[in-house]
């Protein structure tokens, strides 16, 4: 069977965490639809690296240092989109952390305030200064990194579920504030996914053994295929997507 292609030639896109795993595969998958891309990370020389991929597939990319904890490095992330390439027409609000698995009473207060400050504030900041970009040239659409933590919990993992969580209320809060103006917010969430950040779980036989057991299908997913879910949310074929969550999980929140 076939996938489908996208075409994105001249629209701008902004993808936070863009550097690696799932953010790399959405910055080269717009990059090979003939996109703008911003590449948001912390990482220069990965960055740099992915934004030379978009290139040579067909994009145009560069790298913008960002914390997206840090409201000021977001504003400026979006500024200089906007100063670079006139617009802003696409957002992915995919930077996340995931903090060490641990009972809520053993979770320590730093690493709920990073979970909160990086995978919840990180979206309110992107989506704040986005949204007041793509208001200024008639709209947009974004898609925002939740994750299956955000729709169900699982043991250990207070700080990473309450944020994946809270990353659904503001799409749909999102959503409903500027469905009039022409802007559409979506979340996507990831089963798991072979990415550095659950590296550690797939490089432990018996972890390996217990996550993959929460997969119906019995394997992870590739971040291709978390990439080609979101170009099509983005695109004129989801028109009438709005507010909404699409589960990209093999099952795994089916039972
Ligand atoms: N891999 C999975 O199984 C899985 C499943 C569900 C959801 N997710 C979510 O997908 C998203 C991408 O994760 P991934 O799996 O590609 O892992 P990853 O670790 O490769 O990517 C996370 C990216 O976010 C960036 N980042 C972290 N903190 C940041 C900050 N303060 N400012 C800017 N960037 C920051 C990292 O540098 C990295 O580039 C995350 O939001 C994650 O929570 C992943």
């Amino acid at each position: 069977m076939s996938t489908v292609t996208f075409d994105y030639q001249g629209a701008v896109v902004i993808i936070t965490g863009g550097s690696s795993g799932i953010g790399r595969a959405i910055a080269e998958a717009y990059g090979q639809a003939g996109a703008n891309v911003v590449i948001a990370s912390r990482n220069e020389a990965d960055g740099d690296e992915v934004a030379a991929l978009v290139n040579e597939a067909g994009g145009r990319a560069f790298h913008h240092l960002t914390d997206v904890s840090d409201p000021a490095d977001v504003e400026s992330l979006v500024n200089t989109t906007v100063s670079e390439y006139g617009r802003l027409d696409i957002a992915v609000n995919n930077a996340g952390t995931l903090p060490p698995t641990a009972d809520l009473i053993d979770q320590s207060i730093d690493d709920w305030n990073k979970a909160v400050a990086v995978d919840l504030s990180g979206v309110f900041h992107s989506l704040k200064y986005e949204i007041s970009a793509m208001l200024k040239t008639g709209g947009g659409s974004i898609v925002n990194t939740s994750s299956v933590a955000g729709l169900i919990a699982d043991p250990g993992m207070s700080p990473y579920a309450a944020s994946k969580h809270g990353v659904l209320g503001l799409t749909k809060a999102a959503a409903l504030d500027y469905a009039k103006k022409n802007i559409r917010v979506n979340a996507i969430a990831p089963g798991l996914v072979q990415t550095a950040m659950i590296e550690d779980w797939l490089n432990d036989p018996e972890m390996r053994e217990t996550v993959l057991g929460y997969s119906p299908q019995g394997r992870v997913a590739e971040p291709r295929e978390i990439a080609d879910t979101v170009l099509y949310l983005t695109s004129d074929s989801a028109s009438f997507i709005n507010g909404t969550v699409l589960a990209i999980d093999g099952g795994q929140t089916a039972h």
